[in-house]
Order: C-alpha cells, then sequence, then structure tokens
C-alpha cells in the first residue's frame, strides 16, 4: 500500500513543490518509526505519511479543508482507515470546529492510536519544505505564515496539548522500539 501511495501521492503533490517535498520528508521519519510497529500498521503508517495532504492538490480541494478534501478522496478509492488517519492527522477536528466542518468530518473514523500518534509525530518534526524542525519551531512556523487570526493556527493551539502527548508517547517509541510492540494491544 505504501508504494501506490507514494506514486499517487506524487503525482498530486509534485506540481505543486514544496508540499511534495515536506510529504516526502514526512515519509522519511514515518519509515524510522515503523520499525516499533507491526508490519501491517507499519505500512499504513507510511502510507498515511505521504498521502496526509494531498487535500491541497487542486483537483481534490472541494471544501478548501485540506484533511476533509483529501479523505474524501481516500475514501472513493476504498481506503477507509488511510482516509480517517488523513481525515483526523495532527488533530484536525479544532480546525475543522473553527470552519464549521466538524460534522463532515466526523463521518471518518478517528483511531486515536499509536499510528495517529506516529503520523501527528512525523508531521510536527518536519517543516513546510521537508526541513526538521521541533515541534515549537513548527507552530511558529505555521503562525509566520498563517497568521495568529488564522484557524490554522488556532486550530493547531487548541490540539497542543493532545499534540504533545502524542509527541510523547512516540518519543519513547523511538527509544524502546521492542517494548511498545509488545506493550500495544492489537
Ligand atoms: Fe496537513
Amino acid at each position: 500500500m505504501s508504494a501506490w501511495a507514494e506514486d499517487h501521492s506524487r503525482r498530486l503533490l509534485d506540481p505543486l513543490g514544496r508540499r511534495w517535498r515536506h510529504a516526502r520528508a514526512v515519509a522519511d521519519t514515518a519509515h524510522q518509526l515503523a520499525v516499533g510497529l507491526t508490519p501491517a500498521d507499519a505500512d499504513v503508517l507510511v502510507a498515511a505519511a505521504y498521502l496526509h495532504d494531498i487535500g491541497y492538490a487542486p483537483e481534490l480541494a472541494i471544501t478548501g479543508f485540506h484533511p476533509l478534501d483529501g479523505a474524501r478522496h481516500l475514501r472513493g478509492l476504498g481506503y477507509e482507515r488511510l482516509a480517517g488517519l488523513v481525515a483526523h492527522h495532527t488533530q484536525g477536528r479544532h480546525e475543522a470546529e473553527l470552519r464549521g466542518l466538524q460534522e463532515a468530518l466526523a463521518e471518518f473514523d478517528d483511531e486515536d492510536s499509536l499510528v495517529s500518534a506516529a503520523l501527528a509525530y512525523c508531521d510536527l518534526t518536519t517543516g513546510p519544505s521537508g526541513e526538521r524542525m521541533t515541534p515549537e519551531q513548527r507552530l511558529l512556523d505555521v503562525e509566520a505564515r498563517y497568521g495568529e487570526d488564522s484557524p490554522v493556527t488556532k486550530g493547531l493551539r487548541a490540539a497542543w496539548p493532545d499534540l504533545m502527548h502524542s509527541v510523547g508517547q512516540v518519543a519513547e517509541l523511538r527509544t524502546h522500539p521492542t517494548e511498545f510492540v509488545v506493550a500495544q494491544p492489537r
């Protein structure tokens, strides 16, 4: 699945330049985390990393809220788990509320798992052109690009406590990958 996801994302995002560089770098981090996951979860994580921002592609941008647009596209292709991960990536429900799209987003399952935490970690440690960043630098970068009153910035700030929980969980995974595979209920 991740090979298809890489091709599909490249086709949609490569014309946008740095969105594709961001997606590829998020997927690189996902590959590093995959060692601590089951093979099925690792494949889904890498696929979701490639695909999480495809909703920015002009041909998919219907509502203008990229997690929802990307998720609807993936649902249409039959990738329901990926659609849920993309819909809710990096705690998008806060921004959805600010945009009045919370009910539309709630049509997708939020699996709230180690995989979704890992996806948030990968996204928050990767800058807009694929550069490495700390989550705090990423928040400041979003604020600088979108403005402090933007729903993007406000949504990210509202999500911050949950996101920091995810980042801590995944930092632990990176330190003790084998223990995590054993500890995770399936
Ligand atoms: Fe995104």
